[in-house]
């Protein structure tokens, strides 16, 4: 399959292409009867709260763009923790095994000790530990890399603004496509609290844990922050052939190697090795820190961006969070073999039964729209990116977030869309 093409253009244009069919299941290596590949089967997962409510409208404009799918669901989230214990269930984890793309909406995470005890009786004391569904999925099927882009819709009142040396008020054109390794770090779920005896004995044949040997046991809390040479390998890779594909000329690699010597080292290091096969795209080195005080005072500087799982969850938030905030901010978990995509924003329970529904959708139809990209179908993709794009810069339909108005059901009579009437007007300018 030919590698997507940027074509100019519209900015937002810039994503239509991610990591490339090829990598796909479509593209070849599959066993699958040909007439079974003309007709994609898509797995849902709305998941909790809000994930309900936008993961639908979604659909609506996959269909009217033209994508023939069947969609099958699969459950997902909180009622799957308190009802038998698990938030994944097997059966959502075989269709995904099964149809290998999957669209996501959102969860309900909550702490330990809070999902314990909303579980059902029967099940309480009986060992079930709590661990968010989505981050249990992306480690199931090695869903390593995450793109997440945040590129500013011009009209979107939204986006960031600054002054300028003449004191008037500028809007840098933010273009920033967030890649965080998505399956290992401080995510990678080996922690501890009481760590077993062998682990304290591991950890006391480093020098700087003996200020750590006295503490009683059940007072300590261990959490890991595991990197593979493989995996920062890849997830460097990935992000440069993403930055000549569409242009970027530079990435970034966000990390804290001035402290965390081995970990962030090591993603630097290859970082710098997959570099030398990019002549034409710099290579910036950044500290976290000092990444998310540059990204509020010149972030239209910033392209490929790469981080580790935690780091990179912390500036995706921040860059989407210049482009629209969580209303407008997609993502893609791909591995080899799957595909899974999803907003970035939370189930936001307490707009979930609004009715009408007032939540912005846009983010979960982006996040479609990366699907597509995934899938070979590029056109489709920038048909809606440019569709949304062009309702964002009419400015007519606004959905509450957009107005600036506070969430409630009195947000439509003060002015705001309808989740559905925004999907509506996306449809409307389907080109
Ligand atoms: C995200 C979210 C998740 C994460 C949560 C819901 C576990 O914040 O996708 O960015 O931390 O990865
Ligand atoms: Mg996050």
């Amino acid at each position: 399959m030919a590698l997507p093409v940027f074509s100019g253009g519209f900015r937002a244009a810039r994503l239509s292409g991610m990591v490339p069919a090829r990598r796909g299941r479509w593209a070849g290596g599959d066993d699958r009867e040909e007439d079974e590949m003309a007709k994609r089967t898509v797995v849902t997962m709305p998941g909790d709260g809000i994930g309900n409510v936008v993961l639908p409208e979604a659909i609506r404009v996959l269909d009217a763009v033209g994508f023939e799918a069947e969609y099958v669901e699969a459950g997902i989230g909180w009622k799957h923790w308190v009802e038998e214990g698990n938030p994944l269930p097997e059966k959502t984890v075989e269709l995904i095994a099964k149809h290998k793309v999957a669209l996501f909406g959102a969860i309900t995470s909550k702490p330990k000790d809070k999902a314990a005890e909303e579980l059902r009786p029967e099940l309480r004391d009986k060992g079930f530990v709590y661990f968010s569904p989505i981050v249990a999925l992306r480690q199931r099927f090695d869903l390593d890399i995450s793109i997440r882009p945040c590129t500013a819709f011009p009209g979107n009142p939204l986006n960031f603004v600054r002054r300028g040396a003449d004191g008037g008020l500028e809007e840098p054109p933010v273009d920033a496509v967030v890649f965080r390794q998505n399956t290992e770090g401080l995510y990678s779920g080996v922690e501890w609290t009481n760590p077993p005896a062998q682990v304290r004995e591991a950890l006391a044949t480093h020098p700087k844990f003996r200020r750590f040997t006295e503490v009683p046991p059940e007072d300590l809390a261990i959490s890991t922050r595991i990197f593979t040479r493989a995996a920062c390998r890849r997830i460097c890779e990935e992000a440069f052939a993403y930055a000549r594909r569409h242009g970027y000329s530079s990435v970034t690699i966000c990390e804290k190697p001035n402290v965390l010597r081995e970990t962030s080292g090591m993603m630097v290091e290859e970082g710098r090795t997959v570099k030398a096969d990019y002549p034409e795209i710099d290579l910036w080195e950044t500290n976290i820190d000092a990444q998310m005080m540059w990204l509020t005072k010149n972030p239209e500087d910033y392209g490929v961006i790469v981080a580790g799982n935690m780091f990179g969850d912390i500036i995706s938030d921040g860059f989407a969070g210049l482009v629209g905030g969580l209303g407008f901010a997609a993502s893609a978990n791909i591995g080899r073999e799957v595909g899974v995509f999803e907003p970035t924003h939370g189930s936001a329970p307490k707009y979930a039964e609004l009715d009408p529904p007032i939540v912005n959708p846009i983010a979960m139809i982006l996040s479609a729209a990366m699907m597509l990209d995934w899938l070979g179908e590029e056109a489709k993709a920038r048909r809606i990116r440019e569709a949304i794009a062009a309702v964002v810069a009419e400015g007519r339909v606004r959905t509450y977030d957009m107005l600036k108005l506070r969430g409630g059901p009195r947000a439509i009579e003060q002015g705001a869309a309808t989740t559905t009437e925004m999907t509506d007007a996306i449809i409307a300018k389907l080109g």
